[in-house]
Order: C-alpha cells, then structure tokens, then sequence
C-alpha cells in the first residue's frame, strides 16, 4: 500500500474534436452576477440561532450567504449577468440566436423570465434590439440550467447562420427562517456563452442521465420557500449522481471517449470534477460516493481495502439497520482515506471556493463551481472536467468538456475581489428582506437594473439606473 495515488493528467488534443468534420461547440466565456449585500454566518447569525459556527464553517462548508436587496430578483440578476457578458466577450444583440434561462425562482406562472431579461438588456442596447433572439426558460430544479446547456448545444452545433447562444442560470434560494435549509441559501446569476470553437471548453457532448420521482426538494404553487427533506434529499443527489455517473461512463466507452484498460477507472481520465454545489460539504460527500463507486472496480481497491478494510456487504448482515450503520461508517472512512483526500484535494476542492461566501445559487452553482477553477487559475489546455449535475425531484446529468487551448486568452473577472467589496447587513434587515417587508433598497441602486414597481395587474416593471 503506497498511500498515495498517482494522478495521471492526460492531455487531450481537441482539434478533432468532433471527429466528423463538425466544430465543437461549447462554453466561450462566463460571467457571473452576486448581490451586493452579505450577511455572514459565523457572527450574530450563529448567535442568534444558536449554531456552533464550526458546524456552519466546517460541517455545512459555508462562511457567508448572498442576499439580494429589495429592489433585486431572479430576473434582475440574469439581466446583469447578461450584460456583464455583453460587455466583457463584446457580443451585439443581433448576434445572440437564442437565450435559455433555467431558474427556480422565476416570477410569473407563464411569462419566460428570459422577456423580462429581454426589456432589461433593451433599456441598454435599445428597443427592438433583441426582436429576433428567441428566450425559453427551463425549470427542473437546480438542473434547469445543464438541461438548457444540453438543448443549446444541439442547436448550437446545426446553426449555420453565425449566431451564437447564451445560457442563464439565475436563482435566490430560499428556505424558512430558522430552519436547517436557513444556512444554504444563496443567491446569484450566471451567464454561459456557447459558440463553436469556444475559448473555455469544449463539450464532448456525451450526457449520463438518471430521473426517479422524489419528493425531497420541491416548492408548490404559491410558496415562497421551498418544503425540503433535508437528510432524504441528500441520499437522492448521492443516489442520482451515481446513476447518472454510470450512464455517462457506458455511453463514453460506446463513443470511444473515455476506454478504461486494464485496472483503470474512468475517473482517471477527469482532471476536475465539479458537482452541483447545494453546500460545499455535499460535494464532499459526493465526490466521496463517486469515486469509491468507481475505484471499488479497479486496481484502486486493493490500495483502498489495505488502508480502511473491505467493504461491507448487504448479504453478511441479518438486520438492514446494522448493514445501514456498517454501511454508513465505511463510507466515513473512505471520505478520511489518504488516497481520497489526495484527490479530492487535487480534483475537487477548490471547485466550492466561491460557494462557501455566496451559498447555494442553486441551477447556477455547479457553474459558480467552472468560475471558481477559473478564478484560481487550475485549469490547463487539455484537461478534462466532470460535470455532475443534480435537481430535486430529481434528476441527474453528468457531461465531460475538454479546457480548450484559448482559456489564458480572456480578461479576468476579479470575483474573489469583488466578494470582498459587498456591504455586510445585520440579521435583522436580512430578515426583513427574507419576509418582503423591507420597503428600501439597502444600498441605492447605480449603474443596475431594478425592479421599480409591480402594477395593479402583477406585472413587473424595471429600469436601468445610472
Ligand atoms: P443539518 O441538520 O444541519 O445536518 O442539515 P447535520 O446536523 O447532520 O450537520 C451537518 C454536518 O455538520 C454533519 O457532518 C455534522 O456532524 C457536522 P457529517 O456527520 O455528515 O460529517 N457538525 C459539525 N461539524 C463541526 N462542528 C460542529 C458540528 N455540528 C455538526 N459543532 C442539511 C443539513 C443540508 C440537510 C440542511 O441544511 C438542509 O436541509 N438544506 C437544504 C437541502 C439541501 O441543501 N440538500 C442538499 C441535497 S439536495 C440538492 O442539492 C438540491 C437543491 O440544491 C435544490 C434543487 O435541486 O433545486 C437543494
């Protein structure tokens, strides 16, 4: 037993990627849009609700929560990621051919969030600008927005008019006051850029999926917070993530992408792996289950039973609960193995540095993940990301992109820096934020969009102000 798991970075050449003659198609820039208000966890809030800060910090994975102002909401902060991106890759209205938005937060039963975001960005680039770009939203919980990705990619690839697309995640997430969900929420919006021969990466267009009928996360009409089964929903996003995994590696070995020879893992072959990013801890726990699922069919087992023992089979146990106790404890262990945590080190932990001072932006976070690698500066030309993608209800999709050679080639977006600038509020105005009874914005909008009223009818209206 070594202790230590050679980590082979593959470097994988795209240009021929597809192989058919087509160009690939997949992710050229992004951008992503935080509230200017933080409240953080560790001080009044853990106080006040009685939480020991180091089960917030270290158990749940999260120091500071994003809280939009009063004048901002779902709609808001997909226009300004929309415009961040505009601006930044300098893209005109007439170039963009289709805008999905995945959200779970939209703000009306039948209106696309995505013609809101439309009246916004015209307020900038003028009336009529975007009249022939189409806007779909697509709502599957916090996986609305890789389905989006998925469906524009397709498009994407048989366009042959030079448009290029754009796809929005933009969600606040919230749970009651003084609930366990309470500490993972979050709010933000992020904006994808599609396009063929993409600077960022390359989507090599291979997607696992798994769905089951749960009812661990959902929110009926009418309410404002979502009703969630907090431990249940984390055995179903373990459970979907596996399935999905699965479906991804059969299909990746059908097209020829990812073949595992002899004792290796198709994990070997992922340089990064992001997750959905509800709160940083379950992407512990995620990578933990993936890679044990994985290794437990390679040359990895030997090293793993030799440093925490052989697993524990269902068939060795008469009573289910003491299997489920057995079970439980192994998968702890794994999660503190030495050959775990060297990967999860070099993988997957960074993926949730931005996450744990926003929380969860719910169909955004798992791109909040991709923004964080970029941030840090971890991903190099060639490279393979894993991206395993989860939304209540649930469903699963796990996808593959390769970093593309362009990546060094865009502007910084100084997101860690701007974390830094945002205003810290109390527990009380935040709660008055929570609750919709904060009648001013707590810092003055400039050089923003925002809501500026609701008329008699419920539509909302919105302005740019500079
Ligand atoms: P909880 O009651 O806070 O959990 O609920 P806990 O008491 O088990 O504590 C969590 C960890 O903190 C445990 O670690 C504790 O030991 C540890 P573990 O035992 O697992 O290693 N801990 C401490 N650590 C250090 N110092 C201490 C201490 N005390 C305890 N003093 C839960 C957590 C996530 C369930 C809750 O916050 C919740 O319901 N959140 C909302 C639901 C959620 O995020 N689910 C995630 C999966 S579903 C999903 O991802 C979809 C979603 O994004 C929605 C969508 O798809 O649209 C939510």
């Amino acid at each position: 037993m070594t202790g230590k798991k050679e980590m082979p970075t593959m470097s994988r050449s795209t240009e021929d990627m597809p192989k058919d003659g087509r160009q690939a198609v997949g992710i050229d820039d992004i951008s992503v849009y935080v509230p200017g208000l933080v409240l953080p966890l560790t001080g009044e809030f853990s106080q006040k609700r009685g939480i020991d800060p180091g089960k917030l910090v270290k158990g749940i994975g999260i120091e500071q929560m994003a809280v939009p102002d009063a004048h901002e909401d779902a709609a808001t902060m997909a226009a300004m990621s929309l415009l961040d991106l505009m601006k930044r890759s300098h893209i005109r209205p007439e170039e963009i051919g289709k805008i999905y938005v995945g959200t779970e937060s939209s703000t009306d039963e039948a209106k696309a969030m995505g013609t809101y975001v439309i009246g916004m960005l015209e307020k900038v680039y003028g009336r009529g600008s975007f009249q022939e770009c189409s806007t779909v939203e697509f709502k599957a919980a916090c996986i609305g927005t890789t389905f989006a990705l998925e469906n524009l990619s397709y498009w994407l690839a048989g366009e042959d008019e030079g448009k290029i697309g754009v796809v929005i995640a933009s969600d606040v997430a919230k749970y009651p006051l003084a609930s366990p969900g309470e500490y993972t929420q979050g709010a933000g919006s992020v904006a994808l850029l599609l396009k063929k021969n993409p600077r960022i990466l390359a989507l090599e267009q291979i997607y696992g999926s798994f769905t089951r009928d749960e009812n661990d996360f959902f929110r009926p009409m009418g309410c404002k917070t979502a009703v969630v089964n907090g431990k249940h929903s984390n055995q179903c996003y373990l459970d979907a993530v596996i399935g999905a995994f699965d479906s991804f590696a059969q299909r990746a070995a059908r097209k020829g992408a990812i073949v595992p020879g002899e004792g290796q893992c198709v994990t070997d072959f992922i340089d990064h792996q992001l997750f959905h990013i509800p709160y940083p801890r379950m992407v512990e726990y995620a990578s933990a289950a993936v890679f044990r699922h994985d290794w437990m069919k390679g040359s990895q087992k030997k090293e793993i039973e030799g440093e925490i023992g052989p697993e524990p089979k269902a068939q060795d146990f008469r009573d289910p609960a003491e299997y489920q106790a057995k079970e439980a404890a192994y998968s702890r262990s794994f999660a503190r193995s030495s050959q775990f945590l060297q990967v999860y080190s070099a993988k997957v932990r960074d993926t949730a540095t931005l996450s744990r001072k926003i929380g969860n932006i719910y169909t955004g976070s798992i791109y909040l993940g991709l923004a964080s690698l970029l941030e840090l500066e971890r991903l190099l030309a060639g490279q393979r990301l894993g991206f395993a993608a989860y939304g209540s209800g649930c469903s699963a999709l796990f996808f593959s992109a390769i970093v593309q050679p362009d990546i060094g080639s865009l502007p910084r977006r100084g997101l860690i820096e701007r974390l830094e600038e945002r205003r810290q509020i109390t527990l009380s105005d935040y709660e008055k934020l929570h609750e919709g009874m904060m009648e001013e914005s707590l810092v003055t909008p400039e050089m923003e969009f925002a809501l500026s009223k609701i008329d008699h009818q419920g539509y909302r209206h919105y302005e740019f102000v500079d």
